[in-house]
């Protein structure tokens, strides 16, 4: 009996279910994004995408952006207005209020407000209870803007409005834009940190769950990760034959991501300076609830036009389509199932991050850093563009056509190829999109023969 006992105590040592005790603790500093939460003030000091123009007719819609409830709508002249959901006499929703030609009318008894909020009616009471109530309140209304089929709000103190900023991106030539919308039952966070942790695709999107983009995403290769301001760049760098596939992941705080395309690169062919294939916001809808606003970019330098069906812009955000049956997920998972699979609020004190997750270590500590700006009064940094080009990004693929060296470490070769590829983009800041397609296209073509040259 004992003999048997011992036995099953050597079969199971190391067995540590019960000694490994994980925590509970959100972090909330970073993820937590209502009013007044210190990450949520942060949010609140950037334009985010809250809503894709082609969705909104003649009816307002109540949507929650950080936390907070908001009915959008536009009225019968075209102002669109993103307000508070409940009106302020009595709390109705807007949401089942009429839109009228110069604002939204409450269904309850009439109030009608501007696109800013301010009271233009107050139907059925004394004109002098009425003025007084055009004084004294006002309905809670953010600033919009629309660019090609997404609508941004700004939802901060208005003193504190940045200007609208205007993506290098934004105006790509030959490329065509289409909006999107990717929903994550979880918090905003962890879906960021998936940009600036390019190792998964090797495996959630390669080698784990099935090839979902290129075949060429299977190869680990070198990893660096560069900041800059308020970029946060990781930059992988892999060896397909006799070609360097530079691909770039892109943060640019608190949100905004870009990176290389999804399904033309796989480091076969040669490709000098293309371009993201999306470009995308993480928005936090409440704590445990993401949506990704983006544009997928089809075109020469992002995703072939082939792939710009009702389904491409899935594909390209993740590799699946959304709506698949939960089989199928188990099967062949995607970032979604990645991400809200740690769970509502992904627990930082459960991880162990290790040298791949430079980048998601990087990002948080810069995010921190912005907020404990934010909390003690000085203002989060903004990117601006310059006086001749609009601000410049950097997500996109690369292939060189460099042979392999037979002595040397290789991955110190492909690292310091992807530290000389990111000093000639950040060489070229400020300059026009045209004159920076050229001169980083010469630099890169001059870079690939003097690696080619014979010593
Ligand atoms: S609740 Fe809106 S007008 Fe009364
Ligand atoms: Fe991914």
């Amino acid at each position: 009996m004992n003999n048997i006992h011992e036995e099953i105590k050597i079969n199971f040592m190391g067995f540590s279910g019960h000694g490994i005790a994980l925590s509970k603790d959100v972090d909330d500093e970073l993820t937590r994004v209502g009013p007044e939460s210190p990450a949520g003030e942060y949010l609140r000091r950037y334009w985010h995408p809250v809503f894709l123009s082609k969705d909104l007719d003649e009816q307002p819609v109540a949507i929650k952006i950080l936390d907070e409830e908001l009915v959008i709508f536009r009225d019968k002249s075209g102002n669109l207005g993103l307000v508070h959901k409940h009106c302020p006499h009595r709390q109705a929703s807007l949401e089942f209020g009429m839109c009228t030609d110069s604002g939204i009318q409450c269904c309850y008894h009439g109030w009608h407000f501007a696109a800013d909020g301010s009271i233009l009616d107050v139907p059925g009471q004394p004109e002098k209870a009425a003025d007084m109530i055009k004084q004294r309140v006002r309905l809670g209304a953010y600033p919009t803007h629309e660019h090609k089929g997404l609508i941004f709000a700004y939802m901060g103190p208005i003193e504190s409005i940045p200007e609208f900023p205007v993506y290098d991106s934004f105006d790509f030539e030959n490329m065509e834009m289409v909006p999107y919308k990717a929903p994550f039952g979880c918090n905003w966070l962890q879906v960021l940190d998936a940009i600036v942790d390019p190792i998964h695709t090797a495996f959630l999107h390669s080698n784990v769950s099935r090839v979902q983009f290129s075949a060429g995403f299977g190869e680990v290769g070198q990893m660096d990760f560069f900041e800059r301001k308020s970029w946060i760049l990781g930059c992988n760098t892999r060896r397909v034959g006799d070609n360097v596939w530079l691909r770039i992941n892109e943060v640019i705080l608190p949100n905004f991501t870009q990176a290389g395309s999804a399904f033309t690169a796989d480091g076969t062919k040669e490709i000098f300076y293309g371009r993201s294939s999306f470009t995308r916001w993480v928005v936090p809808i409440d704590d445990e609830t993401t949506i990704c606003y983006a544009w997928a970019n089809f075109g020469e330098r992002g995703d072939p036009q082939e792939y710009n069906t009702p389904e491409g812009p899935e594909l390209i955000e993740q590799g699946e389509v959304f709506d698949r049956p939960y089989e199928q997920k188990q099967k062949f998972p995607a970032d979604v199932e990645a991400c809200e699979g740690m769970g509502p609020i992904t627990i930082h004190n459960n991880e162990n991050l290790t040298t791949s997750d430079i980048g998601v270590a990087l990002m948080r500590r810069q995010i921190r850093e912005q907020i404990r700006d934010l909390s003690a009064g000085k203002e989060p940094m903004h990117v601006s563009p310059s006086d001749t080009a609009p601000i410049p990004t950097y997500g996109g693929d690369t292939v060189l056509n460099i042979s392999r060296k037979t002595e040397g470490d290789e991955l110190s070769l492909l690292s310091k190829i992807a530290h000389e590829f990111i000093e000639i983009q950040f060489a070229v800041d400020g300059k026009s999109e045209n004159k920076r397609i050229s001169i980083v296209t010469d630099k890169l073509k001059e870079m690939q023969s003097g690696y080619n040259c014979p010593e």
